[in-house]
């Protein structure tokens, strides 16, 4: 069970001492928004690689942007050590995969909540991670959306049909009172913005939220 806080939701004014406070985390869920694939903007390649030098925990990059087939890559050469991209705005997702995989980092593939992941399971050999999207993207602070709990299901029941190290996280709205349906539908990585940069000790709040996680064994 890994926890990746998300930088969305720490003070962009600081980021090298808000990576510091969450250095028990597993990952630093680094949110890339375009303002085209999502409406809101956020950060791209420059700030990913000045983030890769100074990070005391592995970069998880979230690409919620257009023409992924293009730009994923170089958010692996940047220093993400996972780079996620959406198959909404994918042309070749087995390119993608395989050109992420060949850069060094670990491939994932997110679905937005209206996104059904069933005609996408054939991809799961290129992929090391599947990120179920549990808010529409774009914004964080949003209410989780329990409705895609049984998409957690079924690409765990995928994963497991398949065999072989394959994550699915939850991204969104992720927070003590919601993680363990997640983990009980089979999440194993779980994104947190607002629980734990918005909690007075972001490190405990991890803590916190792994040991909850921890209660369900897949
Ligand atoms: C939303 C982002 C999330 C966001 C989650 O589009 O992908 O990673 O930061 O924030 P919370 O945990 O506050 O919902
Ligand atoms: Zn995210």
């Amino acid at each position: 069970m890994q926890i990746s806080p998300s930088i969305l939701s720490a003070d962009f004014a600081n980021l090298e001492r808000e990576l510091q406070r969450v250095r028990n985390a597993d990952w630093a869920h680094i949110d890339v928004m375009d303002g085209h694939f999502v409406p809101n903007l956020t950060l791209g390649l420059p700030v990913v690689e000045a983030l890769s030098k100074v990070t005391p925990i592995p970069l998880d990059c979230h690409l919620m942007i257009d023409d992924p087939d293009r730009w994923a890559p170089m958010y692996a050469e940047a220093g993400g050590a996972s780079v996620t991209f959406h198959i909404e705005a994918a042309r070749d997702p087995r390119r993608i995969a395989s050109d992420l995989r060949g850069a060094g980092a670990r491939a994932g593939m997110a679905v937005k909540p209206g996104t059904a992941f069933a005609p996408y399971t054939d991809l799961l050999p290129d992929l090391d991670m599947v990120l179920v999207m549990t808010v529409e993207p774009g914004f964080g602070g949003q209410s989780f959306m329990a409705d895609q709990m049984p998409k957690v299901r079924e690409v765990r029941e995928a994963v497991r049909r398949h065999g072989g190290e394959i994550w699915v996280q939850v991204d969104g709205g992720v927070s003590a009172d919601t993680i363990e349906q997640c983990a009980e539908a089979g999440a194993d990585v779980f994104v947190a913005g607002s629980a734990v940069y918005g909690a007075e000790d972001a490190a405990a709040a991890v803590d916190e939220l792994r040991a909850l996680a921890d209660r369900h064994t897949h």
